[in-house]
């Protein structure tokens, strides 16, 4: 039995995740922005459910200190967002490409940095964060700056984190989890969360240390940079 730490653990594929890992009998911890609006969480009976908002430092240390020194063996971050509807260069909004970049790209780098030491005390740790497709140099879309560069910047946040820990009982990945029936992927997508989720559980499974610093999809390929 492990410890799974899921950031986002709210709505989509990060409750999903969390259904899948209580389903297998591990201990989770479930994360919300806002404890008090985490109605599909509180339903899931078996998560215990901590406060972290991404975007802001001090909630992810305050997270850190009540999470304390349990060992913690697979932290996904799911929490992103798209950024608002104005992502063409004609009317960006600027304020919310900031915002956005804090909640998509400085957080989950913030939230690396507080859970390291748990993530090594398992001896066999697995952060994964979910990236995009949007953020591979050979996805071919323009528009959407602000999903695309900020998903980009955390795929970079992840290659340099699998560098600085190599030497760390820790393996760090990158996933695209698909286009997925969730919010922020709308009713057409491709997959559900079940399918993204438990794909993604199998990856993080079947990964070794010498698979950190990999960019995956949730069915277990490669996906380019
Ligand atoms: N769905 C897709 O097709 C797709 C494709 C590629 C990549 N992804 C990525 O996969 C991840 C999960 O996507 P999803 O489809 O499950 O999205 P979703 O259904 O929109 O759920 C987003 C989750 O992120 C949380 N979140 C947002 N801002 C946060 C913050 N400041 N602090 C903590 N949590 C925050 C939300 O919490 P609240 O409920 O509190 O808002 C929610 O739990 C995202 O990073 C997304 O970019 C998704």
């Amino acid at each position: 039995m492990s410890t799974v730490m899921i950031v986002g653990a709210t709505r989509g594929i990060g409750l999903e995740l969390v259904k899948q890992y209580l389903g297998e009998g591990h201990d989770v911890i479930g994360c919300a922005r806002d404890t008090g609006a985490a109605d599909q969480l509180e339903a899931v009976s078996g998560a215990r459910i901590v406060g972290l908002d991404i975007g802001d430092p001090a909630s992810i240390e305050a997270a850190a200190a009540e999470v304390g020194d349990t060992p913690i063996d697979i932290l996904v971050i799911c929490a992103g967002v798209v950024g608002g509807m104005a992502q063409a260069l004609d009317n960006v909004d600027l304020d919310e490409w900031v915002k956005t970049f804090h909640i998509n790209t400085v957080g989950p780098a913030l939230v690396a940095r507080a859970f390291k030491d748990n993530l090594a005390a398992s001896g066999n740790g697995h952060l994964m964060i979910l990236t995009s497709q949007l953020a591979a140099s050979t996805w071919p879309m323009g528009g959407l700056y602000i999903y695309s560069t900020t998903k980009a910047g955390v795929s970079k946040v992840g290659q340099i984190l699998a560098l600085d820990w190599k030497d760390d009982p820790i393996t760090v990945t990158l996933m695209h989890p698909g286009y997925v029936q969730t919010d922020m992927g709308g009713p057409n997508a491709e997959i559900t969360a079940e399918e993204s989720a438990s794909g993604i559980r199998s990856v993080i499974a079947n990964a070794a240390k010498e698979d950190s610093g990999k960019f995956y999809k949730w069915n277990g390929d490669i996906h380019p940079w």
